[in-house]
């Protein structure tokens, strides 16, 4: 098709070559989102494959069981991403494939070990490094079953160490970036506050017949902090000598910015609901070393204390900042007491500010709105409040009326407005001096969003979920990327 690269970057030129030489760019995968074959070759069910079976958690009722069959098909995906000029890819590996029973004791499942081999063999002999995450969401369900998966921190940890050994001793001879945890921070708050994800926790009883909102997400993130270091511990004593890879975590994290600018309650919400989302992680990781005073202030012991152990281990267990971030909120104090299953900062988040501006235009996923500006901040904020290497490794945008492959649909400018406004902003950050290494986009292809199923569509390539081959079709915003990436990355 003639429309596939003829972007006009001349209105970037003070941007050309500003990313550095060796920059990663590419897409981003979860496991559960994408491999289907829920259960072949051996593999334990996970939490999402209890959820997705259980009637009315997914929006079009669907399950995961096929979703893009990138199982099957990983051939072709990797042949696709090569003509996408990618030079990296970030998956994950799905837990209850390796380990199908999850635990310590279980035994490892050679064809889940096999499938990874392939697909990591597969990339590097397309050029393309592999960026790997242990754990995006999908908590084997037997380790759910036996005692409550991160609830019981002392029982977790042991599994999921041996869970992250095996990986290491298995792929890191090819492996050189490891992720821990895809976004502890959603994990916790959509599984064990809103209840709304798997394992489907809440103290809301229309919702789910277990949990405790103001407690239990509180102690899964403090389980995640603490067996992500450990994890980082293990991989650096036994593993990084020989393999010199480099592991960190990536962190879920939108923009805040006051609602009234000149409102000083509204400024200081704003920075607290910064705090409460990011720094509740990456404060213990890359600050003080502890929870921020102001989550402590409002949640008392309902927030977990770190051992004086805990706190060394996590302090500095992290070679970079992993970031996945994707719009700005305007944020609003609030004056009544903060609500017991509140996990915000006792704050509203609003669609416009005082005087009226939108946070940006709507796109087919409720909370998301394209919002680079409030990415530029979000970059300076985290680069002046951590000062570590940033790896982008999420962003990206549904847009509104794809539902079938039309060529309008497939020229998606909806989409590559919204690359391209935040990629300016993040070559201008690198300017500025903060340091980022990596971006991918989320996501490949258009894939199963848990609990909105297949009706939000994030890829730069549009599936036919009705076919057999789950027929993939390329949106014009691939090649957007790929020829604004030869703009942004410097040459010598
Ligand atoms: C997650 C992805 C998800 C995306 C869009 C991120 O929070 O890591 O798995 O699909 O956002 O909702």
């Amino acid at each position: 098709m003639t429309w596939k690269h003829n972007f006009d970057t001349s209105p970037d030129v003070e941007l050309q070559g500003a990313l550095r030489k060796d920059f990663h760019w590419g897409y981003a995968t979860a496991a559960a989102q994408i491999e289907g074959a829920w259960n072949h070759d051996g593999k334990g069910p996970s939490i999402w494959d209890k959820f997705c079976h259980t009637p009315g958690k997914v929006k079009d009722d669907s399950t995961n069981e096929d979703a893009t069959r990138a199982y099957d098909l990983y051939k072709e995906d990797v042949a696709l991403m090569k003509s996408y000029g990618v030079t990296a890819y970030r998956f994950s590996l799905a837990w209850s494939r390796i380990v199908p029973l999850g635990g310590a004791e279980d035994p490892v499942n050679e064809p889940g070990i096999d499938y990874y081999n392939r697909l990591i063999n597969e990339l590097l002999a397309n050029s393309i490094t592999p960026f790997v995450t242990l754990f995006h969401w999908d908590t084997p369900q037997t380790l759910e079953d036996r005692y409550g998966g991160m609830l019981n921190q002392e029982r977790y940890a042991p599994d999921f160490l041996r869970y992250a050994r095996v990986c290491f001793d298995r792929f890191g001879d090819r492996v050189k970036h490891w992720i821990t945890y895809n976004e502890p921070g959603v994990y916790t708050l959509a599984g064990y506050a809103g209840g709304m994800h798997a394992p489907g926790r809440s103290s809301f009883r229309d919702r789910n017949e277990e949990g405790d909102s103001s407690t239990e997400p509180f102690i899964v993130a403090h389980t995640e902090l603490v067996t992500h270091a450990q994890a980082v511990k293990l991989y650096r004593e036994e593993f990084k000598p020989s393999q010199k890879g480099v592991i960190g975590i990536t962190l879920h994290g939108n923009y805040s910015d006051p609602w009234d600018v000149n409102d000083p309650a509204d400024v200081a919400a704003a920075e607290r609901a910064r705090q409460f989302e990011i720094a509740w992680f990456a404060d213990p990781i890359y600050g003080t070393g502890d929870y921020p005073a102001c989550m402590r202030d409002q949640l008392g012991d309902r927030l977990p204390r770190f051992t004086a152990e805990e706190k060394s281990l996590v302090h500095g267990s992290s070679d970079f900042y992993g970031m996945n971030t994707y719009t700005t909120f305007f944020v609003k104090h609030r004056t009544e007491e903060p609500d017991i299953n509140d996990h915000k900062g006792n704050v509203e988040k609003l669609d416009t500010n005082s005087e009226g501006k939108s946070r940006g235009p709507e796109s087919d996923t409720y909370w998301l709105r394209t919002a680079p500006e409030g990415f530029g901040k979000l970059l300076r904020w985290v680069w002046n409040r951590y000062h570590v290497p940033i790896y982008m490794t999420e962003n990206g945008t549904t847009a509104k009326g794809e539902v079938a492959p039309t060529d309008d649909v497939l020229n998606d400018t909806f989409r590559i407005e919204f690359f391209q406004g935040y990629l300016r902003e993040l070559a201008r950050a690198v300017q500025d001096g903060v340091d980022i290494r990596s971006y991918f986009g989320w996501t490949f292809t258009d894939n199963w969003e848990w609990a909105a199923g297949y009706t939000d569509r994030f890829g730069v390539t549009f599936v036919d979920f009705e076919s057999e081959e789950k027929t993939r079709y390329p949106k014009r915003s691939a090649y957007f990327l790929q020829d604004y990436f030869q703009h942004l990355i410097a040459r010598e």
